[in-house]
């Protein structure tokens, strides 16, 4: 006789380090966005880094959350000290041919060091927000930090976007801006050091409730 299938392993956080939790979190949550963003420091340094704890959370006002991690020993990263400071920031959404840039700008470089310069990114200023963005990059935002929540092990940032900027040809030709299916090629995280493209796109429109219902009561065998 066979053995049963083992069921899930069930992982209690208690168990084990943030170091650990973070390390299965990212392996889990996968793919994730990634946030480009760019911030000042008080000494007037621009910086960049990439977060992919981050995701879009409303729309009007359009509002974006993201968290940055403490770094070791629990010291504040520049991006989390530029926030709680003057709040503004810039956000870009990497594509794929910008990997190495984004991998280089998590690179921790030396107090004072702009990633804009040491990677050699052209950097362009804010309409409304004092930091910059990747002159280059397709997608950004600039924002405002409406929230800081201390979380222990990192900083939830939750801001409100200011204004969106899309590079020429992305959006449909239509009043209402929509950035086109397919324009973009956007960066994916994953687990450890991979990252990701999309794959195959396919649609699946969400059915009526009625459907729904009609679909249970057929596989019921109900009139
Ligand atoms: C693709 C990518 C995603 C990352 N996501 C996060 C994240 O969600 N939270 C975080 O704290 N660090 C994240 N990191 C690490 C930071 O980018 C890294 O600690 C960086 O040095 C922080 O820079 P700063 O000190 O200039 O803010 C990520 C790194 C990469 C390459």
């Amino acid at each position: 006789m066979s053995e049963p299938a083992p069921g899930p392993r069930a992982i209690d956080p208690g168990d084990h380090s943030s170091g650990d939790l973070y390390r299965l979190l990212i392996s889990m949550i996968v793919p994730r966005p990634i946030a480009w963003v760019g911030s000042r420091g008080a000494d007037g340094v621009d910086n960049l880094a990439p977060f992919s704890f981050f995701m879009g959370v409303g729309s009007k006002p359009p509002m974006i959350a993201l968290s940055v991690a403490r770094g070791s020993g629990g010291a504040l990263k520049d991006t989390a000290r530029n926030l709680l400071g003057g709040g503004e920031f810039t956000l870009s959404l990497p594509m794929v041919s910008e990997a190495a840039l984004v991998a280089g700008s998590a690179a921790p470089l030396p107090a004072g060091v702009s990633e804009f310069s040491a990677l050699g990114i052209d950097q362009v200023e804010g309409l409304r927000v004092g930091a910059c963005r990747p002159a280059a990059a397709a997608l950004s935002l600039e924002c405002v930090v409406r929230h800081a929540l201390d979380l222990d092990s990192t900083h939830l940032f939750v801001a409100e976007v200011l204004m969106f900027h899309v590079a020429p040809g992305l959006l449909e030709d239509d009043p209402r801006p929509r950035v086109r299916d397919g324009a973009t090629d956007p960066l994916a995280r994953l687990g450890g050091a991979d990252y990701a493209a999309l794959g195959r796109r396919f649609s699946q429109p969400t059915p009526s409730a009625a459907a729904v219902l009609a679909a249970f009561a057929a596989a019921q065998g109900e009139p």
